[in-house]
């Protein structure tokens, strides 16, 4: 049966200080609270996933290493099928440092060990993965190599394409045309559609640069404004839920996970982003990345007290 949802994506530790402010070059600040916590795109999507009652594979290369054997001890708690993570023994695990101002925008700095290692055969070798997954979900934390693979092999094996390209590079066509859902926010719409990031260009002249790439479907996210969503046949703004931001790591991966798990679910295209914003709501109100992933009662309960 074609019914699991697979991310292929890095997993991270992430080492967090919570400051007043974030830090200039050169200088040294005092923060208040520090945690360790689960992290990295891929491994955070695939956690939202599982939270939201869905079945899930992660497919990444993990350092032999006590971080990285948390990270799958982890994984295996929430009932993630971890069959496919290839365990790397030269290659330390991923490690990101993350501060977090008092307003909850965040500064990462990633060294990614492992996850840029996992190459265009290791997702080879999961092919059965990618034949059993009704979608795939991507992001650009791992080498591009496994990710033009992933993205063939699912339109080989009849599986949806979810890419949430972040962080945004330059993407070839080949990619792109085969994109279902590409989730970009606005500085990696602008990035994929070659302008300079501080360059002021309306989101719905993004989107539709990105849809002429040849990507069928758009979801722009806008932070607490929203997002707005493009394809061929019709677009419309979704609003944001208004929350207390604690920090928003993460809140872009609560979301991607959502979606996937909605539309994976048979929700219509508004629905599955409303429920998704409040996932990434709910996820902005704490602390972390996966500590911050709410639970499917959570998000129930959230929406119900809000329509
Ligand atoms: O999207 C948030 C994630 O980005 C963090 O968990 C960190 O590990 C980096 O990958």
């Amino acid at each position: 049966m074609k019914d699991r949802i697979l991310v292929v994506g890095p997993s991270n530790t992430d080492m967090i200080i919570k400051l007043e402010r974030l830090p200039t070059p050169g200088e040294t600040l005092i923060g208040s609270e520090f945690a360790t916590a689960g992290g990295g795109k891929g491994a955070n999507q695939a956690v939202q996933c599982a939270r939201l009652g869905a079945p899930v594979i992660l497919l990444a290369r993990i350092g032999e290493d006590p971080f990285g054997d948390r990270s799958v001890e982890q994984f295996k708690e929430e009932g993630i099928d971890t069959s496919f993570i290839i365990r790397d023994s030269e290659h330390h695990s991923g490690i990101a440092l993350i501060f977090v101002d008092k307003k909850g925008e965040n500064m990462i700095a990633v060294a990614p060990g492992s996850n840029s290692f996992l190459s265009k055969e290791d997702v080879e070798r999961a092919r059965e993965a990618f034949r059993i997954s009704s979608t795939l979900l991507l992001q650009l934390e791992i080498p591009l190599e496994p990710v033009e693979a992933s993205v063939s092999l699912a339109k080989e094996e009849g599986t949806t394409v979810i890419l949430n390209p972040a962080p945004a590079r330059p993407l070839p066509q080949s990619v792109l045309s085969n994109v279902d859902i590409l989730v970009p926010n606005e500085t990696e719409a602008k990035i994929l559609c070659g302008f300079p990031p501080d360059e002021d260009i309306p989101s719905p002249k993004l989107g539709s640069l990105l849809l002429e790439k040849g990507v069928k479907q758009v979801i722009i996210t806008l932070g607490a404004k929203g997002s707005i969503y493009l394809s061929e046949k019709e677009q419309f703004e979704v609003s944001a839920f208004k929350v207390e931001a604690v920090d928003t790591t993460a809140a872009g991966d609560s979301f991607c996970g959502a979606l996937a798990v909605a539309l994976a679910e048979g929700k219509e295209i508004k629905e599955a982003i409303r429920f998704a914003s409040a996932c990434a709501a709910i996820c902005a109100t704490r602390l972390g990345a996966q500590p911050s992933l709410p639970y499917r009662e959570e998000v129930e309960d959230f929406l119900s007290q809000r329509i």
